[in-house]
């Protein structure tokens, strides 16, 4: 029942992805959904699954264990996965669109040779940016690296790391000379058993079964060889990558409104008061057609950015406007399918609720949505003044 983009044209591969990823969305995911955000725990098996599914290295090449498909592959995945659980699906967003990205965007050879198809086959990747003085403010971040013969010894802490309770491979942000400013950020890449301490596990309002703990590092040591992208080049990797996961994100919030949305219309067709189906007095008939418009509209934001990036074309701003936009109407849309369905959906029963709660995360994370409207006002400013 689910709407697709009317203006974006997709490949048959595309398509045939997109129903593939449903059904495994339905048989696997569905079924655990509730337990998992009960227990807010992720289930092993369903990070299994989409390892196996290929779904964990979308857009890598086939020759280092991927799938070897497009970005808007990887967009309809995180999509179709949250229409069932935004859990699952910003899991496999931060793994493919940021962890991934990283390596096959600014990794030497040897590099992706070697992490790549780990990434692609079994192990869970997290991307370590924010810590507890800087959000917003990125490139304030705290953590340092000396140099020590060949190796790089890093001490600091991260907060709210998504994947990092079950991640084996960390992209740390580490800033290797503060005289510098942000420009002595650095990419690391590191596993769990160098000495990574998950420090806190957080207990949230929504995306109960995705992980986000603190990290400490405490004299870790890594290689020398573990810089991606040169030293000094951290900032404008972590930047550039996040205008590309923004995209992710819209795509997240789209399939969760839209996960909402086919649950509860359905109920106000079947749900009869005053002798007749609810969603058929018109003060239901309108809102369900608003809700419908709001779908579309971040619909076709978040496969327009996606199609601008695809075709090489610049698309930060369009990237920070789906993001911003299909957060809005996710809380929107999940807020009203809740009002849908009266007191019904305000159960945990009917699993609408959930999409509420999990909505509110949309405009945190990857840049809240003021950072957003920064990235927007600065395109307008540059344009016109
Ligand atoms: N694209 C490319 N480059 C950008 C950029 C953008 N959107 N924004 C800033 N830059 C570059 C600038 O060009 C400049 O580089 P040069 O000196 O080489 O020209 C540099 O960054 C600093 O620019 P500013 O002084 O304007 O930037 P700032 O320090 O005020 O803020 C920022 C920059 C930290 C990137 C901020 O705009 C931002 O986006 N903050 C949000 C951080 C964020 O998104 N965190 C997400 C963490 S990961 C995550 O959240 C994953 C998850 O949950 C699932
Ligand atoms: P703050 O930066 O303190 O912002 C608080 C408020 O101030 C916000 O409303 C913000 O918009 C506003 N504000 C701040 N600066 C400005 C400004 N200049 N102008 C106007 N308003 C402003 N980070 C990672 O590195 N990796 C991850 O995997 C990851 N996953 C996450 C998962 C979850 C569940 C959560 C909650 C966070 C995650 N984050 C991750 C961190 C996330 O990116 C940050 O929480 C986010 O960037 C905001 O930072 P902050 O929480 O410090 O809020």
């Amino acid at each position: 029942k689910s709407g697709l983009a009317s203006l974006h044209t997709f490949t048959e591969e595309e398509q045939m992805l997109r129903e593939s990823v449903q059904r495994l969305a339905q048989d696997v995911v569905a079924p655990r959904v509730r337990d998992m955000d009960e227990n807010e725990q992720m289930d092993p098996v369903i990070i299994k699954t989409l390892f196996e599914q290929g779904l964990m290295g979308i857009e890598t090449s086939a020759e280092l264990g991927g799938a070897e498909s497009s970005f808007t592959s990887a967009i309809i995945a995180i999509e179709e996965l949250a229409k069932v659980d935004p859990s699952v699906s910003v899991m496999c967003d931060v793994h493919n669109t940021l962890v991934n990205t990283v390596l096959r965007t600014y990794a030497n050879k040897e590099q992706q040779d070697k992490w790549l198809p780990l990434l692609s086959e079994s192990k869970l990747g997290c991307f370590c940016l924010s810590e507890p003085a800087s959000g917003s403010d990125a490139f304030a971040l705290q953590t340092r690296a000396k140099k020590d013969g060949n190796d790089w010894i890093i001490n600091g802490s991260k907060m709210w790391i998504t994947n990092s309770y079950e991640a084996d491979i960390f992209l740390i942000f580490a800033n290797i000379d503060p005289s510098k400013g942000y420009k002595g950020i650095t990419c690391f890449i590191a596993t769990k058993d160098m000495g990574i301490q998950i420090a806190k596990k957080e207990q949230k309002l929504g995306i109960r079964a995705s992980s986000t703990c603190s990290l400490n590092f405490d004299d870790l040591k890594i290689p020398a060889e573990n810089v991606i992208g040169g030293e000094g080049k951290g900032y404008k990797i972590a930047i550039e990558i996040l205008n590309e996961g923004r995209i992710g994100i819209a795509a997240q919030m789209l399939g969760l409104a839209q996960g909402a949305f086919d649950k509860a219309v359905p109920y106000t067709y079947e749900r009869k008061q005053f002798g007749q189906a609810i969603g058929t007095f018109q003060g239901m008939q309108f809102q369900i057609a608003q809700a419908a418009i709001e779908l579309e509209s971040a619909r076709l934001m978040t496969y327009n950015a996606a199609r601008l990036k695809e075709e090489g074309k610049t698309f930060t701003k369009e990237a920070a406007m789906a993001k911003y936009w299909a957060s809005q109407v996710a809380q929107s849309v999940s807020g009203k399918a809740i009002e849908w369905a009266g007191g019904v959906g305000f159960t945990r029963e009917t699993g609408i609720e959930k999409y509420w709660r999990d909505s509110k995360i949309g405009a945190i994370y990857e840049g809240t949505s003021n950072i957003q409207l920064q990235t927007i006002a600065k395109f307008i400013q540059k344009q016109y003044s």
